[in-house]
């Protein structure tokens, strides 16, 4: 298993948001992680990400224990992860921040030629091709991240993730606030880097329509517990997730 998350328990006073969870995702996989709110989808990805330390519980990563690392160690191992809420109080660029998010990374892709003696800066060029451009980004690369709509900002910080290059994309509600053509474009921007890179993708996300296009299964939490592991046809007769979204009885 690629990334295994076991018996994982973390607590805030008395609130128990995470109650010991077990979650695996294969090498390659695209695996949805779903819930109601406060269900405990963001409290995970943090412990993943190493912002968190549980209480109890151990998440390995190729075999390797990641509980606790800072996000440069993180970034060795070649995990990069985006944020619920996006954050928009500095004057970087786009390119500025994308560049940064490369620079977490481990480098898996042959550098270019450094464009010494000459004005280019093949960098930037093949960050705006390859990952700007198809986000729809390429025109604002210039421009200080501040200065753009929500929708565009999201879809910065999910470039900034993949110029990392990472082997583990932890991405929590990636379209949450973007229209629905926004959503899906951006949803197959990351199917496209699972297709491209090979990369393995946790992704925390509400919109049944996203989850659908883009993951081979879901998770679904609720109280901080797994309560439903499967594909998108079973989640949809499953009594107990019914109960929990539906409050059937
Ligand atoms: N830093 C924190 N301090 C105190 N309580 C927290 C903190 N982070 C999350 N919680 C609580 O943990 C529970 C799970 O929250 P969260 O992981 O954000 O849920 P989700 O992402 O599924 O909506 C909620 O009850 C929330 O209030
Ligand atoms: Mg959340």
């Amino acid at each position: 298993m690629a990334l295994e998350a076991r018996g994982v328990t973390i607590r805030f006073g008395g609130v128990v948001a995470v109650n010991g969870l077990d979650l695996d995702v294969r090498q390659g996989e695209i695996v949805a992680l779903i819930g109601p709110n406060g269900a405990g989808k963001t409290t995970f990805i943090n412990c993943v990400s190493g912002a968190y330390v549980p209480q109890s519980g151990r998440v390995t990563w190729k075999g390797g224990d990641i509980l606790g690392l800072t996000p440069n160690a993180l970034g060795q191992r070649g995990v990069s992860r985006t944020f619920q809420n996006v954050a928009s109080l500095h004057d970087l660029t786009v390119l500025d921040i994308v560049r940064l998010g490369r620079s977490l990374g481990r480098g898996r892709t042959e550098r270019r030629s450094l464009g010494l003696f000459t004005t280019r800066d093949p960098l930037a060029e093949e960050l705006t091709e390859t990952l700007l451009a198809p986000l729809g980004l390429a025109d604002a690369r210039h421009r200080p991240i501040q200065m753009l709509s929500y929708g565009h900002r999201k879809a910065v910080d999910l470039a900034r993730a993949i110029a990392a290059e990472p082997e583990l994309l932890l991405l929590d509600e990636p379209v949450a606030g973007l229209s629905s053509r926004e959503a899906h474009e951006l949803a197959d921007v990351i199917r496209g880097v699972r297709e491209r890179h090979g990369c393995t993708i946790l992704m925390v996300e509400h919109k049944m329509d996203v989850v659908n296009r883009t993951c081979d299964r879901i998770v679904v939490m609720a109280a901080g517990s797994r309560i439903f592991d499967g594909s998108s046809d079973e989640v949809q007769v499953d009594p107990e997730v019914r109960r929990v979204y539906l409050g059937e009885p």
